[in-house]
């Protein structure tokens, strides 16, 4: 939020602006000067909240919103309509209001060869409980780089448009989107069309417009776009929509989520209906019943990839039919039944600069790679990951070298080799440090009790005294699927941090008050307006109640990623039956241990690092400490179904028939069950197919509720 400026109080006329005393301002010229403040503020809020890269301090800021109302004020008759005023409040982050997504908007698996594709298919045939030779049809279409978005229409009127965001809500741009000509405000909808339906696709900006649009925004001496997609992504988020309007953004249907009634059966048909509603949608689009013929698609659509007027970053393979779909379901962040295959990475050739080592929130040291700036495949690339010590070594990369760097789609750029007869002749081998370079404790690699293998990471053991892991980790704390709290990034807490102003979590919820209190308030510090600091406390404040996986998420434990934090908040509940469990499993022998490693997706690996994080006490005091200032929700599943199984915990024993073991599991906790791999006291159902031994003899022993499949199929209707 606030830029640090070296000058500590820069005067409005300095800043370059006309300071005549409001009283002695004639008419002709208050306009002008509101015309120039509405025009300069606009600006300042663009690089701020679209760009993230403000110019000017927020006291500067501040200043030229006061002088723009004290002279509105004056002049009432004067106040514009595209004046800031209007907008004051507009917090930041928040230009755009939130929409919940009823479906969730999820992302796609990756195939990188034809051995992934191959297999997708056959783990939909296993799942799915077909054959193995069985035909499967699949739909093939470009994936686009664009942008996704879900647009609503009620009765065949566009209501409601909204980014992706986190997947779970994202961005209302109703506004911006009706302005867009390729988006039909209304469908020409039949008998039997639903009439609520989420249309997915997306929003993209052609190549040539791109090329276009840079031209222009170049000759008037504006900021240009790197590639298309940040183009078309810079045009929606748009907080004037006749700017969007101006923007020549294009779009593709492709899927839906929420939908009244399927008016299809199949994929290719559904997409053909969106054509006659006057959705535009890909005319690439195929499908295929072989994966011959899938693979052929890959190679055609590759082949006239350059020949297209839009960016594509692969295949995407869908099955067909829809009934299928609705079985195969959704693993934690993409659907089983769709895959995305990409094309070979692009590469280019450049030289290597320096090799920064970074030291992240568990201490791990990370070698970064930098690079004298190169496009690569339409970005600028000036890092790119080194992976860890051996790679440098394995590779033989030096500082000074000249090589190969490629980029995947959004993954990192990585260092592919190093051009040997491009290297200069006084360049040494790289000597990687033994010791963290932020607050130099040994740097280690640990081995694996049980294999014996050293870690490939070598890890800070400075612990609580790193002060790089210490800044990393409260980085974690407030990032965007953790506390999220708007205006408190990565900039601002590094500033705190090396002020002392927030050393750890729970430091952050009572800055408010120790500010207060302090005598070197944040008031006193340049580049902090009243106003920015007001709107920071009010985002803190407005985070004093978390989500349970959200906190979970937050505490940065290793291995405990947004899908983990989410299950084990699923499992638990609250927070307070999540801690008993882990006090408990701290004993490896007890059913709580069990019960963690058992949940489904949840490895060791990240069933000890939770256990091991809270078993420590100065995590523990950390947590704690941070409780007494913030209430965490209890886990509340997302308003889907509740059935017959909803809360119970399920254990599926011996063969099924009718359905694939995985498509069990998936479809009783789509209806809100736990399905666990042991039987306990806390099972309440066990279905036991033929074959069913210890854990059907236990459930006896307990005198659980035992069905057959048949049984459970009935239940579950
Ligand atoms: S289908 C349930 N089809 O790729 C997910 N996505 O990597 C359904 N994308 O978020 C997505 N072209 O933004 C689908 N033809 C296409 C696509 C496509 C581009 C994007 C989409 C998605 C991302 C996932």
């Amino acid at each position: 939020m606030a830029k640090k400026k070296k000058a500590a109080v820069r005067t409005a006329d300095e800043a370059g602006h006309d300071e005549t005393p409001v009283a002695e301002l004639g008419e002709a010229v208050a306009a002008a000067e509101l015309a120039r403040l509405a025009e300069e503020i606009a600006r300042h809020d663009a690089r701020y909240y679209l760009d993230d890269a403000p110019e000017i301090s927020d006291a500067d800021y501040d200043r030229l919103r006061a002088r723009n109302s004290e002279i509105e004020k004056q002049f009432p008759a004067l106040v514009r309509s595209d004046s800031p005023s209007e907008r004051v409040g507009v917090t930041p982050g928040s230009a755009f209001g939130k929409v919940a997504h009823s479906v969730p908007m999820l992302s796609l698996g990756n195939a990188f060869d034809e051995a992934d594709v191959a297999d997708f298919l056959s783990s939909i045939r296993r799942f799915l409980g077909l054959e193995a030779e069985a035909p499967v049809a699949v739909v093939s279409e470009p994936k686009i780089d664009g942008l996704s978005i879900s647009l609503r229409y009620q009765d065949g009127e566009l209501v409601q448009a909204a980014t992706r965001g986190d997947g779970r809500e994202g961005e209302d741009v109703t506004a911006n989107v009706r302005t867009i000509a390729a988006i039909p405000n209304s469908l020409t909808l039949g008998d039997g069309d639903p009439t609520t339906i989420d249309v997915r696709g997306e929003i993209f900006m052609e190549r040539s417009a791109f090329r276009a649009l840079n031209e222009r925004l170049g000759a008037d001496g504006g900021k240009t776009f790197a590639n298309p997609r940040n183009a078309a992504a810079g045009s929606l988020r748009q907080k004037d929509p006749t700017v969007t309007a101006a923007r020549p953004l294009s779009f593709f249907a492709y899927t839906w989520g929420e939908i009244e009634r399927l008016p299809a059966e199949t994929q290719f048909t559904m997409i053909a209906r969106f054509g006659t509603w006057g959705l535009p949608t890909n005319p690439l689009t195929r499908v295929h019943e072989s994966v011959e013929s899938l693979i052929a698609a890959y190679w055609e659509i590759e082949r006239t990839r350059p020949e297209l007027d839009y960016d594509i970053d692969g295949v995407v393979y869908k099955v067909d039919r829809l009934d299928w779909q609705e079985r195969l379901g959704f693993r934690s962040r993409a659907p089983r039944w769709a895959i995305a295959h990409k094309f070979p990475a692009e590469q280019a050739t450049t030289r290597l600069l320096d090799i920064d080592i970074q030291v992240g929130r568990t201490g791990a040291l990370t070698p970064v790679a930098k690079l004298e700036p190169v496009t690569v495949g339409g970005v600028v690339v000036s890092n790119a990951t080194l992976h860890n010590e051996d790679e440098i070594a394995r590779k033989d990369i030096r500082i000074g070298d000249t090589v190969t760097v490629q980029r995947a789609g959004d993954v990192i750029p990585q260092i592919v080799e190093v051009l040997l007869d491009k290297r200069p002749t006084k360049a040494e081998p790289f000597v990687y440090p033994l010791v963290c370079p932020a607050c130099g404790s040994d740097a280690v690699r640990t081995r694996d009790p049980k294999t014996g293998r050293e870690d490939v990471v070598r890890r800070c053991t400075g612990g609580l005294v790193c002060p790089a892991q210490a800044v990393e980790r409260l980085k974690h704390f407030v990032s965007r699927d953790a506390f999220d709290i708007e205006g408190l990034g990565a900039k601002q807490i590094a500033t705190f941090y090396a002020d002392g102003r927030v050393t750890r979590p729970a430091d952050i919820f009572t800055l408010e008050k120790r500010n207060a209190r302090s005598s070197s308030p944040l008031e006193a510090e340049d580049g902090w307006g009243a106003t920015s600091i007001a709107n920071l406390f009010a985002a803190i404040d407005a985070r004093r109640t978390i989500e349970l996986p959200r906190f979970v998420y937050a505490l940065g434990i290793r291995h405990v990623g947004t899908s983990t934090a989410t299950l084990l908040a699923r499992h638990y509940g609250s927070w307070g039956a999540l801690a008993e469990a882990l006090d408990a499993a701290a004993d490896r022998d007890a059913a709580a241990w069990a019960h963690l490693v058992d949940i489904d997706g949840i490895g060791e690996a990240a069933a000890d690092a939770i256990v091991e994080f809270y078993a420590e006490s100065h995590n523990r005091r950390a947590v704690e400490d941070l409780l007494s200032e913030v209430t965490v929700d209890a886990y509340e599943a997302p308003a889907t179904v509740t059935s017959s199984v909803t809360g119970k915990t399920v254990v599926f024993t011996g063969t099924l028939e009718q359905l694939s073991r995985s498509e069990a599991k998936a479809q009783a906790e789509r209806l809100g069950a736990k399905v666990s791999g042991s039987v306990s006291k806390k099972t309440d159902i066990v279905v036991a197919g033929p074959g069913a031994g210890s854990k059907l003899k236990k459930a006896e022993e307990l005198g659980l509720q035992v069905l057959s499949e048949e049984d459970w199929l009935a239940l579950i209707g």
